[in-house]
């Protein structure tokens, strides 16, 4: 039994300690926007903020999540708006299939509250997600368009 803090709510689940985070907040929560990709760590679709930080949720196991501030891309909208970087998505039209934008849009949401003006290294440095895609330009540009 784990007790945890998704988006501002407590959840009890009843899961192996090891399990890891992606699993819970997927299947014993039911929020499905964070997704599996290569579930080791690399890819970053599983990406959620971990006390304000960019983690890797199938690589936590949720015993490490316990009594920290998870945020996932379910927590971004606000009201029925979308969240500035939700936006930014929108107009610059960055997803082609989507299946990893929730995690870009993360990774993406813990670096702007960080550095809200970030160069195109800093973005590289921490928006190392994957896109089979190539969304990477329009990843940048959208940023850009945030930090303005
Ligand atoms: Fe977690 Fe790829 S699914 S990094």
């Amino acid at each position: 039994m784990a007790e945890l803090n998704v988006n501002g709510k407590k959840y009890k689940v009843d899961v192996d300690l090891d399990t890891p985070l992606l699993w819970v907040i997927r299947e014993q929560i039911g929020l499905t926007g964070t997704k599996y990709g290569c579930g080791v760590g690399v890819c970053g679709a599983c990406t959620v903020l971990f006390e304000g930080q960019a983690i890797r949720s199938c690589s936590l196991p949720v015993s490490a999540a316990v009594g920290k501030k998870i945020e996932t891309i379910e927590s971004l909208e606000k009201n029925g708006q979308l969240s500035k970087v939700q936006k930014a998505w929108v107009d610059k039209q960055v997803p082609q299939c989507g299946y990893c934008q929730s995690g870009m849009v993360m990774a993406t949401t813990a670096l702007l509250r960080n550095n809200p003006k970030p160069t195109d290294a800093q973005i590289d440095a921490a928006v190392t997600n994957i896109c089979r895609c190539g969304t990477f330009q329009e990843v940048r540009a959208a940023i850009h368009a945030v930090s303005k």
